[in-house]
Formats: structure tokens, C-alpha cells, sequence
């Protein structure tokens, strides 16, 4: 299975890189850093369709499995990983064709907060829009891991929660 995981951070090397990588390693699966393109938010006229957005999506359209990684930032994901997303309009009104390889495909999402206490508390909500989402686009959700980073590392406990989660993915 085609795999990769699309970073959303605010950071290139944070948090939620330390957790991509480890996903990274375990799925041996690509990776694709959405600070490393530059795109604007949603425009209703389409004036923005010149810039990375559409090349980036004829990228991430040909994966069979795409896993969101996002920080938490204020309840959410990120802004970037937000306009990412908003952007998805783009492949529904401008470019159809690349949108409608989106149908069949496997959508999963994995976000990195502050401490547990956080992120345990906003599980269902969090998920909602990249669920909602995945619907939407006639994809199949395969779930979500919750992640933080404890003095700069990685618990045991999510070390054994992607664990799971992999094996489930690969499986
Ligand atoms: C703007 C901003 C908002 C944040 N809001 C939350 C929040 O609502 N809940 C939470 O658990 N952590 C929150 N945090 C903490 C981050 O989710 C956490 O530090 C995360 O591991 C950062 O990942 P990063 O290094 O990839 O940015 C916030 C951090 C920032 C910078």
C-alpha cells in the first residue's frame, strides 16, 4: 500500500515531527512537509490556483493511504493543516479529476498536543473534520492516534499506541 504522511506543523522540526518520524520509520512510507509549500487559504474566484496547492494535491492524490499529521493548536488543527484542507474545494470545483482520485482511498490522522489531560479531552471533537472529511470525499477513515511529547521524547505509552496502530494499518 502506497502510504504518506502529510505534515501540518508550524514547526518543521517539532513535536509533531518527532512522532511523524517515528510513524515514518515504522511504515516506511513517504513524507511530504506541508511548510515546505507555499499555498494561501481558500479563494472563492480560484486566483490563488497558480500557486503549490494543485501540483502538491496531483502528488498526494496517487497514495492509496494518506495519514494528516497536525499539531493541536487552540482545540484545532492547524492553520496550515486547515488551509490544506479548505483547499480540497479546489479539487471539487477547479480541478475535478484530481478530486475524484480521492474516491476509494484511505485517510488516517495523527495530531501532537501539550500532555495527555489535553489531548484525551478533545479526542471526538479533534477527529471530527478529517472523519467528516474522509466521508465526504468517499474515503475510508482508519482512525486517529493522539500523541504529546513528554522532556522531548516519546512515551513508551505512545510508542505502544502507534505500535498498535500501524499494525492495524498494515494489516
Ligand atoms: C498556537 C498554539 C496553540 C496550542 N494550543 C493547544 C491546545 O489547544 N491544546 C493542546 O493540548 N496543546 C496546545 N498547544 C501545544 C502544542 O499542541 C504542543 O506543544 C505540540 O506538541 C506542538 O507541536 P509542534 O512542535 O509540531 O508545533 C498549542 C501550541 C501552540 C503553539
Amino acid at each position: 500500500m502506497k502510504t504518506v504522511i502529510v505534515q501540518g506543523s508550524s514547526r518543521k522540526y517539532g513535536n509533531t515531527n518527532k512522532i511523524v518520524n517515528y510513524l515514518q520509520e515504522k511504515l516506511d512510507c513517504d513524507f511530504i512537509d506541508l511548510k515546505g509549500y507555499s499555498f494561501s487559504g481558500y479563494d472563492y474566484e480560484g486566483r490563488n490556483r497558480n500557486d503549490d496547492f494543485l501540483p502538491l494535491m496531483r502528488e498526494i492524490v496517487e497514495y492509496d493511504l494518506i495519514i494528516f499529521a497536525t499539531p493541536v493548536y487552540w482545540y484545532a488543527m492547524s492553520g496550515l493543516m486547515k488551509n490544506f484542507f479548505d483547499r480540497i474545494t479546489d479539487c471539487l470545483k477547479i480541478e475535478k479529476e484530481t478530486g475524484r482520485k480521492l474516491r476509494g482511498k484511505s485517510m488516517a490522522m495523527v495530531c501532537c498536543g501539550s500532555d495527555k489531560e489535553a489531548v484525551l479531552a478533545i479526542q471526538n471533537e479533534f477527529e471530527m473534520p478529517f472523519r467528516a472529511s474522509a466521508t465526504y470525499l468517499g474515503m475510508s477513515y482508519q482512525g486517529s492516534i493522539f500523541t504529546w511529547i513528554e522532556k522531548d521524547e516519546i512515551s513508551e505509552e505512545i510508542k505502544t499506541n502507534m505500535d498498535n496502530f500501524t499494525k492495524k494499518i498494515i494489516d
